[in-house]
């Protein structure tokens, strides 16, 4: 007998203004009116996606003092954008990246309950740490926490939302209209939690959600990262959209879930992609390189050497070689709000230098050549429909979240042309058959009909 086909999961990505997004493009629309997120949310829906997310950044990125000019745009919150695109959605799962780091559980568990209830159970929460030490200095808590504790935190945090989620039972809340009473469980809701990080006790105010607990995803790549999701998490942002690296972060984290107790299958591996169609293959390189050369301009090219430089290279011409100087990591942080996933600085320049001596390259083509993070998706929609297919059906990943360089009307694109393909390949679904994010995403429900945790 031979194994089914996996199915593609498809998320549809919105990350706010950055050097991927085209937002001078004559098309681009505005990055925080909410008729962007609801073009982006319906036309994904149309197209049977399993969700939409949201990217977070607590800070503007600032160099010198001065702030990127992609980032005065803004970054509205997070959960407002959701619960109102619940409103205008019926069946797509609502994914927002919170932070674990600055955030208090019994805020977080309250605002994703609540977003699972409006939205009949579809919300998702994506568990992130924070790229870099300035986001603190937004918040009460200030400073950052060592790489090494933000897991502990974050694991911690996790915790404790669970416990405040699992404090009321399904059957909880029943209304006895004979006497037009709410008749609950004398200690529902109630919950005490003791940890190094928080130690609290009360009642929570959200009866059980439809998923009881939202979907976990979690983006980051440290060994401490991988194992918290390995342990907690339903869905993994990966930033490896490429092979081989993208099959061993699967194999490796697939194995890291098995060595926690769980099935494999429980933890479905999502890359970051976006993606470049033509009516020719040559057509979709051409425009491909073409967005490209537009996304890295001479500025955005010397900004992001500058965070590996951890200098200030503003005098340096970017159609010029890459700087003879070397790297400062001993110098604090040049670039404030974004930091280097790789700290291997002096490696990272050797490396970028090989590659521009090896092609001839000027320092601005250094970084279009190099600094592709969204392992792109480039060809026909025929060719495009079987790099995804052939890439989840050879353990590269469990299925994309898929982000355009055009916001919000380029998915309609993907939606149009290459939707159906996969739903030919029958590796798409054509209707939404579950009733809630986790049913869709094939993860086992984790209550029980008496809603209690199923591992309880
Ligand atoms: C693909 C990807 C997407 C991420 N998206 C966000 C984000 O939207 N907001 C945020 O604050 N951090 C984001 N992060 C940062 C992570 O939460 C984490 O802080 C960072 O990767 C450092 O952890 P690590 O050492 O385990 O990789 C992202 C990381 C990855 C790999």
């Amino acid at each position: 007998m031979s194994t089914p086909r996996k199915q593609v999961i498809l998320g549809a990505y919105l990350g706010g203004v950055n050097h991927h997004t085209a937002w001078w493009h004559p098309e681009a629309g505005s990055q925080i009116d909410f008729a962007t997120f609801e073009h982006t949310a319906r036309t994904a829906e149309r197209g049977k996606f399993d969700f939409f997310f949201l990217a977070e950044g607590l800070i503007l990125r600032e160099r010198g003092g001065k702030i990127f000019d992609q980032d005065i745009i803004g970054r509205p919150d997070t959960f407002t954008v959701l619960a109102a695109l619940a409103a205008v959605t019926e069946h797509l799962g609502l994914a927002g990246t919170i932070n674990a780091t600055f955030n208090e559980p019994y805020e977080l568990a309250r605002r994703f309950a609540s977003l699972d209830h409006l939205s009949d159970g579809r919300a998702a929460w994506n568990v992130v740490t924070s790229f870099d030490a300035f986001t603190g200095q937004n918040f009460r808590r200030g400073g950052f926490l060592d790489p090494a504790d933000r897991y502990v935190r974050a694991e911690e945090t996790l915790n404790a939302v669970r416990a405040l989620w699992d404090s009321w039972d399904a059957s909880d809340l029943v209304a006895d209209k004979s006497t037009g009473r709410f008749l609950a469980r004398p200690d529902a809701g109630a919950f005490a939690f003791h940890g190094n990080q928080f130690d609290i006790s009360g009642r929570f105010t959200v009866p059980r959600s439809p998923q009881g607990r939202p979907v976990i995803i979690q983006a980051g790549v440290s060994p401490q990262g991988r194992d918290f999701a390995a342990a907690n998490a339903d869905a993994i942002f990966s930033p490896y959209g490429k092979l081989p690296e993208a099959s061993e972060f699967y194999a490796d984290v697939k194995a890291r879930a098995l060595a926690t107790g769980r099935s494999p299958d429980d933890i479905k591996i999502l890359p970051m992609a976006s993606f470049v169609l033509g009516d020719s293959e040559a057509e979709a390189i051409e425009k491909f390189h073409a967005i490209r050369d537009e996304q890295i301009t001479g500025q955005t090219a010397l900004v992001l050497l500058e965070q590996i430089w951890n200098r200030d290279l503003s005098d340096y011409d970017p159609e010029g070689p890459l700087p003879a100087i070397d790297p400062d990591p001993t110098a604090p942080q040049f670039i404030q709000g974004r930091a280097l996933i790789n700290q291997d600085r002096l490696g990272t320049v050797e490396r970028l230098r090989q590659v521009a001596e090896n092609k001839k390259l000027s320092l601005r083509e250094v970084v279009i050549d190099q600094f592709e993070w969204r392992g792109p998706l480039v060809g026909t929609p025929a060719q495009v429909a079987e790099q995804i297919d052939s890439f989840v059906q050879n353990n590269g990943s469990d299925g994309f979240i898929l982000g355009s360089h055009l916001v919000p009307t380029g998915l309609d694109e993907f939606v149009d042309r290459v939707v159906p393909l996969l739903q030919d390949r029958g590796v798409l679904r054509t209707d939404y058959t579950g009733s809630t994010l986790r049913d869709n995403l094939g993860l086992r429900n984790l209550y029980s009909e008496k809603g209690v945790p199923a591992e309880a």
